[in-house]
């Protein structure tokens, strides 16, 4: 293995006396070029050709009242694989915030959990006060990797070969993007939407495979709204107005406090080149839901796959340190409970069936993303550690015969998101590997695993040496070298 180490940006953190700077979170800031990585246990596959890219929150300076790890400075991780070889390189997102506090030598944007107008300087998104870190989601859409906010900041485009910063997408409305957009690999489209605290409170938009802003609409909601994913058909978007949101009372004073709502979720259907008055709005179970997995048309229905959260409001967490139950009581699943769960919307009826499909506390869906709005038959979630926001395992489940599969990490052991990769010349739909990266805080070493999926308790087929530990993060995405070059694949 080759390391290249960059010349270090400047940190001043001092404070690390919070939860989320300890264990797997301990912040970490080198950044690094690494070729032909060590294998640790088995061999490298040499049927798939791409990138795995991971994001993560990094805390660079001490905050600016209480830090929540959803501040963090975007950091990519990621990992190439060609040839029975893997590759790997790290870099901060250079957000214009990002590059302020460089300069600065400190933190000028306080972030969710400090004081109304606790910031230095204008802030960005639907909140309008915090620093937009581009730390959320990471997808690769018209050739570039593109790194994104969930309270709506601005689209961070970098080279998929080098992560070098390539600016801002120049298609970003001025309500931002919500941190998950919607790539739609057989057709090369990438479906967004934003939301912000003035009407119409919601935007729906749809950019090319060339990066162009080619459908831009209002999805009037009757206030401001916080929907954190989307979900979509061969022909639909489905957009969520859920009633965990901020309080409108507590907003007239600056604070963005949330709170349930009493009144049903709702899910908006409109045709993907559709207008505000196409929107078909259903009704269903209050709840609210981080993330969505796949969707797609089956006669008159509309079938969408999630994970339903039992308790949006899960208040605080006993035991916590001083300070911080609140905060770890919201990051905890198994406080939140979100469930595996179907909702079926007829469109000649208009209403809605719903159900769980499964008892476990499970988040951080995917699958293979070739049948992205279509029929699918396997998903693949994560399993939280009790407690925390960090991963201890996987489940693949089988959604035609309701069979599952689940994979436990040793202790000590923390992944990351998991999606799929497909085989070069994959037979069908679960012919690939999970693809993760592991914190491991026995030995303070980090790794990258594969998990042959038609195999999947059997543990991984490879486990591959990291250059550096590092610290636990958010979302991740695989993206084929051949879906990166020609900005769309074949459907299966
Ligand atoms: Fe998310």
């Amino acid at each position: 293995m080759q390391v290249e180490q960059l010349p270090p940006i400047v940190t001043t953190l001092s404070d690390l006396e919070h939860p989320y700077m300890k264990g797997a979170w301990t912040p970490m800031y080198g950044e690094v070029n690494a070729s032909r990585l060590a294998v640790i246990e088995g061999k490298i596959p040499t049927d798939i050709d791409g990138i795995y890219v991971r994001n993560t929150e990094i805390p660079v300076h001490n905050p600016i009242g209480r830090y929540h790890p959803f501040d963090g400075d975007g950091m990519l991780h990621l990992i190439s694989f060609r040839n029975g070889q893997a590759d790997y390189r790290n870099r901060f997102v250079r957000t214009r915030g990002f590059e302020a506090e460089q300069e600065a030598g400190r933190s000028l944007w306080g972030g969710l959990m400090a004081p109304p107008g606790a910031s230095l300087r204008p802030g960005w998104g639907a909140h309008e006060g915090l620093k937009d870190s581009s730390s959320t989601d990471v997808v690769v859409h018209a050739g570039k990797v593109v790194s994104t906010f969930y309270q709506c900041g601005e689209a961070y485009l970098l080279d998929p070969d080098t992560l070098e910063n390539q600016g801002l997408a120049g298609w970003a409305p001025i309500d931002g993007v919500s941190a998950h957009t919607k790539v739609d690999e057989s057709t090369g489209e990438m479906l967004f939407f934003n939301y912000s605290k003035h009407a119409p409170y919601m935007h729906y938009g749809v950019v090319d495979r060339h990066g162009k802003l080619v459908h831009y609409v209002p999805v009037p909601v009757p206030g401001p709204r916080l929907p954190h994913d989307m979900a979509f058909t061969r022909n639909y978007a489905i957009l969520n107005d859920l009633p965990l949101h901020w309080d409108l009372e507590a907003l007239k004073g600056g604070f963005h406090a949330t709170r349930m709502h009493d009144r049903p979720s709702r899910f908006g259907i409109i045709p993907r080149r559709g207008n505000g008055h196409d929107i078909r709005w259903f009704e269903a179970a209050p709840t609210y839901i981080l993330h969505f997995l796949n969707a797609y048309e089956e006669g008159d229905e509309v079938v969408m796959d999630g994970y339903f959260q039992e308790n949006p409001e899960p208040g605080p967490m006993r035991d916590a340190p001083r300070g911080f139950a609140h905060l770890m009581g919201f990051l905890d699943q198994h406080m939140t409970r979100p469930k595996l769960h179907r909702w079926r919307f007829n469109l000649k009826t208009g209403t809605t069936t719903e159900q769980h499909l499964d008892e476990r506390v499970l988040e951080f869906g995917m699958y293979n993303q070739r049948y992205a709005g279509r029929p699918y038959r396997y998903a693949y979630s994560a399993v939280a550690t009790p407690g925390w926001f960090l991963f201890e395992g996987f489940v693949k489940h089988d959604l035609a015969t309701g069979q599952s599969w689940a994979l436990q990490l040793a202790e000590g052991r923390y992944a990351s998101e998991a999606p799929f990769v497909p085989r070069i010349d994959a037979k069908d739909e679960d012919d690939g590997y999970l693809v993760s990266f592991i914190t491991d805080e026995n030995t303070q070493t980090s790794e990258c695993l594969l998990i042959d999926c038609k195999r999947f308790e059997a543990g991984p087929v490879v486990r591959i040496a990291l250059p550096h530990k590092i610290s636990s993060g958010t979302h991740s995405c695989w993206a084929d070298r051949r879906f990166i070059r020609d900005g769309m694949l074949p459907p299966p």
